[in-house]
């Protein structure tokens, strides 16, 4: 960790908040709406609680948690093109979720807000991993649930990031999104702050044509492979879509078709 304090943390959130910005990932992440039921499910979202889904894109945590508590409940995350299709599907659904701006490393909130604090592949991405476990703890109510879904180092996608970073490497010295998928990372990150932690690993298959289709889905709509393409230039791009390929090809478990599935922790903490 000492590595990280060199890392200027206020700048690389600010690029990241660039790069989620690009494309729009509500194309891509509606395929995770399961991961949200299921961990609303394994939080055990009940009527009445405040629920808040933090680094919540287009609104899956938070829509899903609104199907269960039958009063309104609030999404934030730091781009927002994506509150807006997340203010659309609610709407469309006739659910109450109000979609805040903000960043994960320093929530709007005040201390013990909610009584279930939500992020579905979200909160893992922000790089001050210890000021973000302590603002999920913070605005949880003694007693809450901080429920997370984060993909394993050794998964699908986990294997994608270590992927293209060999291309488009990130800053020297950042922890990488995926150590929120072991064990080890989380009991560090909330300490003694927390009563019980259930882990439990679990699979997203992704869906698609062929991995070619992914790779275009994926460089066109997600923001960090839209950025990576765009750093290799025309001279990297190959080498960078053919690594991708050989990835999709070893991982994918379909004769016709590309199915991919892909690992994540399903976490439920409560707090102490
Ligand atoms: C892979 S997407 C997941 C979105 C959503 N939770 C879902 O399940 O569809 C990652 C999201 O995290 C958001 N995000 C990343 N870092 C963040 C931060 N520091 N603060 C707020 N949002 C952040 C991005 O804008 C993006 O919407």
């Amino acid at each position: 960790m000492a590595q990280e304090q060199a890392v200027d943390l206020k700048q690389v959130t600010k690029v990241q908040q660039q790069t989620w910005s690009q494309g729009d990932f509500s194309r891509i992440g509606i395929a995770g709406q399961a991961v949200a039921e299921d961990l609303a499910e394994a939080a055990n979202v009940r009527a009445g609680e405040r629920v808040l889904d933090v680094a919540c894109g287009a609104g899956n945590g938070a829509i899903a948690a609104a199907r269960r508590t039958w009063g309104p409940t609030v999404g934030l995350d730091y781009v927002p093109a994506l509150l807006e299709r997340g203010r659309e599907r609610a709407a469309a659904e006739r659910l109450e979720v109000e979609f805040v701006e903000g960043d994960a490393q320093e929530l709007p909130f005040e201390d013990g807000s909610f009584d279930v604090v939500m992020s579905i592949f979200g909160a893992m991405f922000a790089p001050d991993h210890q000021r973000t476990a302590d603002e999920l703890l913070r605005v949880t109510r003694s007693g809450g649930r901080v429920a997370m879904a984060n993909w394993t180092p050794s998964g699908f996608v986990g294997t994608m990031f270590k992927t293209v970073a060999g291309h488009a490497p990130p800053p020297p010295g950042l922890a990488p999104p995926p150590l929120w998928g072991t064990e080890e990372h989380l009991r560090d990150v909330f300490g003694d702050r927390i009563s019980d932690l259930s882990i439990t690993p679990r699979h997203l298959k992704m869906r698609y044509r062929s991995p070619e289709h992914f790779i275009e889905i994926f460089r066109t709509w997600f923001g960090p492979a839209k950025v990576a393409f765009e750093r290799v230039g025309p001279d990297g791009e190959d080498a960078l879509a053919g690594d991708l390929r050989d990835l999709l090809e070893r991982s994918n478990t379909d004769d016709e078709t590309l199915v991919v599935p892909s690992e994540y922790l399903e976490v439920v903490a409560t707090k102490a």
